[in-house]
């Protein structure tokens, strides 16, 4: 067991669980909360774990995953929820599709923490579309050791039999459908499967909904994909190491109102659009209480980053492990907004609380977090202190976008408790640590 250490400083008053692998390591009672005294063993890897206080300040969380020759590891130390005087909790039932990806498993551990009862699903077709580095089973059995109420159901969200099996016999109060063929490249390869998972998985399971959970709260997890390359239309002036928007009204970046028919959207952002539509469709005509995010860029620790998917990560990975990274036309200068795991699954969760139907949301770090290639490989060298090889590929890739910052003004209009918690450095900093091997 290894446990791993914050930041000296107090963080809360509470009670904290510190747990390693095999369960929990010790449980303090305290004011003032020093890691420093409960994980002497590698202090050599000390290094600012990220903080997160939830508005309604139940709980707070403190995490760092790790990975040991290729198997992840995690410790956590966390405050167990406690409700104020006079709050009360309702627990719900939670339905997560995608539960071993990235923003699933982070929906997973979340609702898992403030008590709910979550079921996830997820088959690992990652795995079948990336090959091995896609494979999200550690993720899965990271789950399984750091959650009490989590059950996992590996079925395919294409199976329309197994979806209205699950949500007819569960009654979930909320459905967070996360699960996805999630790369705009490798759809052109796989068109037909693309389709099948994204657009076909995602009607069926609203359908399964409004047939037996018509009152359930529905999040799909949507992609700025549908607006195609649309976004590439605004005027834009290059920087030394970026691009970014050349008009004043364009700065806070792009809102809902982009169009998202006849432009490029490569086959997954079509696949995603029909989704998004149809999930839309069953808000507005239906009635029923579903959100739509349309994702900038979504990272944090969980993500099983693969060249074809999972920009910060993947970027990561290839730093430290020596490889050489392909980054494809724009000079580097191509602009992402990246968003952590955490503040996607507090985004639904507000909407959850307080559902429009129908209503669709851009969702990313937006300007404050967002970074160019060239920017964030320089970034990433100097926070792991590793240079990075790469190699540039002057064809760009199809309908990619050349600066994308998603504007949040509608979903902080509609939700204003929510906030962007987590910055870029925080961000990277908790990647590289997550995939950095201990000392031994
Ligand atoms: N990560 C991003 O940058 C990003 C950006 C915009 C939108 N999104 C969207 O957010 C959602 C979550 O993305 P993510 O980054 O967590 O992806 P991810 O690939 O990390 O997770 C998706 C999970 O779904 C599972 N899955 C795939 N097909 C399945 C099927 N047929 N049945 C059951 N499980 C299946 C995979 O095994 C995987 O674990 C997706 O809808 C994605 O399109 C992601």
């Amino acid at each position: 067991m290894r446990p791993l250490l914050a930041t000296p400083e107090p963080v809360a008053t509470g009670r904290v669980q510190v747990r390693g692998l095999d369960g929990i390591l010790s449980e303090l009672e305290t004011s003032r909360v020093d890691f420093a005294c409960v994980g002497k063993t590698l202090q050599e890897l000390r290094k600012r774990l990220v903080c997160c206080y939830p508005p309604c300040g139940e709980a707070v969380l403190v995490r760092r995953q790790f990975h040991r020759g290729g198997t992840a590891c995690s410790v956590s130390a966390e405050f167990v929820p406690r409700p104020r005087a006079g709050k009360e909790i309702r627990y719900v039932k939670v339905l997560v599709t995608g539960s071993s990806g990235l923003i699933g498993s982070e929906a997973v551990e979340y609702f898992d923490r403030q008590g709910h009862e979550v079921t996830g699903v997820d088959n690992n077709m990652r795995r079948e579309f990336f090959g091995p580095a896609g494979d999200t089973l550690w993720n899965l059995e990271r789950l399984k050791r750091a959650t009490k109420r989590f059950t996992h159901a590996e079925l395919d969200i294409r199976d329309r039999v197994a979806m209205e099996e699950l949500v007819r016999t569960q009654h979930f109060d909320l459905i967070v459908h996360c699960a996805a063929q999630p790369s705009h490249d490798k759809a052109r390869e796989i068109p037909l499967l693309d389709f099948e998972v994204n657009a076909l998985g995602t009607v069926n399971l609203l359908e399964a909904t409004r047939q037996h959970l018509p009152e359930a709260v529905f999040v799909f997890l949507s992609t700025n994909k549908v607006y195609g390359d649309a976004p590439n239309e605004i005027p834009l002036k290059e920087l030394e190491k970026r691009y970014d928007y050349a008009r004043a009204e364009d700065y806070a970046g792009i809102d809902e109102t982009c169009r998202i028919d006849r432009t490029l959207h490569s086959l997954f952002g079509a696949s995603k659009a029909a989704a998004d539509l149809v999930a839309q469709e069953y808000g507005r005509y239906f009635k029923m209480k579903v959100g739509v995010f349309r994702g900038g860029c979504l990272t944090g620790p969980s993500h099983s980053g693969v060249e074809l998917h999972g920009f910060l990560s993947y970027l990561v990975k290839v730093t430290l492990s020596g490889g050489t990274y392909s980054v494809f036309g724009y000079k580097g200068k191509q602009v992402r907004d990246n968003i952590h795991s955490h503040d996607v699954v507090r985004a639904i969760e507000e909407f959850a609380a307080n559902p429009r139907p129908g209503e669709v949301y851009n969702l990313g770090g937006g300007r404050a977090n967002s970074i160019s290639i060239l920017e964030a490989v320089e970034r990433i060298e100097q926070m792991s202190g590793k240079k990075l090889t790469w190699r540039y590929v002057e064809e760009a890739r199809k309908g990619d976008h050349i600066c994308y910052i998603s504007n949040l003004a509608k979903f902080k209009k509609d939700y204003p408790q929510w906030k962007i918690t987590r910055g870029l450095d925080a961000i990277l900093e908790e990647i590289i640590a997550s995939q950095r091997k201990p000392l031994p």
